[in-house]
């Protein structure tokens, strides 16, 4: 991938990709963005079965879950709309990465054993990537896609309150599509009957380790605060003064003050025996 494509890329594909450009590189940080549990990879694999050869991230971000993907499977591909974000991934001789968007896979019909999608899928024309997953997937391959809730911080009402009060503020009093499905834990994205006959969900209990400073950093890497800055951009940066106000509540003049962030996982897990 040329490292000069990065927003080109992004706005080629059209898609909501357009919300992870500024970030790209906090986003690769593991103390910032969730980093997902091996729990949860057992999960995955224990749907997908034995077969290990071919695995494909879609919306691969800075690349985390392809990396644990190349761990297991011979050859992985990972994709993203967004160029910057995949400047961030790192090279390894069995992943290749590219530019691409979910709702066109760039690969060929039944090629696959395993698909994920990692906090992604609410982006997604999810119908279009259905079809596409079914495509390229070998009969009897695997889609697991995943999402966590939005953090809550654990042992500080006060501190909690302040931080969901500021996504409120952040998405307004309109609730986007993106958010009620990430709250409902992907109601309504599920795959229909003809799309994968078997059709399974999970959660994962997951909490985070974190400090004031990174859970600051976690909401500037987020898809959603991108668009509030984007769409208002005359309006002062609202981050300073949460920071400011978790301070204040954890009454502490230290930034990497540590917290724990309550993030459980939930999936979607399909397969379907058939050939298309
Ligand atoms: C919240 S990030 C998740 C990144 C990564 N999967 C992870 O878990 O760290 C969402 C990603 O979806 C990508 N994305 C959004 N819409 C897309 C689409 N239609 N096709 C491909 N990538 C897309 C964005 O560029 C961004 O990298």
């Amino acid at each position: 991938m040329d490292a000069t494509q990065g927003k080109a890329e992004s706005a080629a594909h059209g898609s909501q990709a357009i919300y992870y450009d500024d970030s790209a590189a906090l986003y690769a940080d593991p103390k910032i963005r969730l980093h997902y549990p091996p729990e949860l990879y057992e999960r995955v694999y224990a749907f997908a079965g034995p077969a290990a050869e071919t695995a494909l991230d879609v919306a691969c971000g800075t690349g985390q879950c392809a990396a644990q993907l190349a761990k297991r499977y011979k050859q992985v591909w990972a994709v993203d709309a967004n160029g910057e974000q995949l400047k961030q991934c790192k090279p390894q001789p069995n992943i290749t990465f590219k530019t691409g968007c979910a709702e066109k896979i760039d690969l060929p019909s039944s090629s696959l054993d395993l698909v994920t999608v990692a906090t992604a899928l609410h982006w997604f024309d999810v119908p279009a990537f259905y079809k596409e997953a079914r495509r390229v997937l070998k009969p009897g391959g695997a889609l697991a896609a995943w999402c966590y809730y939005f953090p809550q911080i654990k042992h500080h009402e006060e501190a909690n309150d302040i931080f969901q009060g500021f996504r409120e503020r952040i998405t307004g009093s309109r609730i986007t599509d993106v958010r009620s499905y990430t709250e409902s834990k992907y109601k309504g994205l599920e795959p229909r009957p003809e799309e994968f006959g078997v059709v399974e969900r999970d959660e994962i209990p997951f909490v985070q380790e974190s400090t004031i400073w990174h859970l600051v950093q976690f909401v500037r890497t987020g898809g959603m605060y991108t668009k509030m800055r984007r769409e208002n951009p005359e309006k002062p940066d609202p981050l300073p003064d949460l920071q400011r106000e978790l301070m204040a509540s954890l009454k502490t003049s230290d930034e990497y003050t540590p917290l724990k962030l309550q993030c459980d996982i939930f999936m979607i897990l399909c397969k379907d025996p058939k050939p298309l």
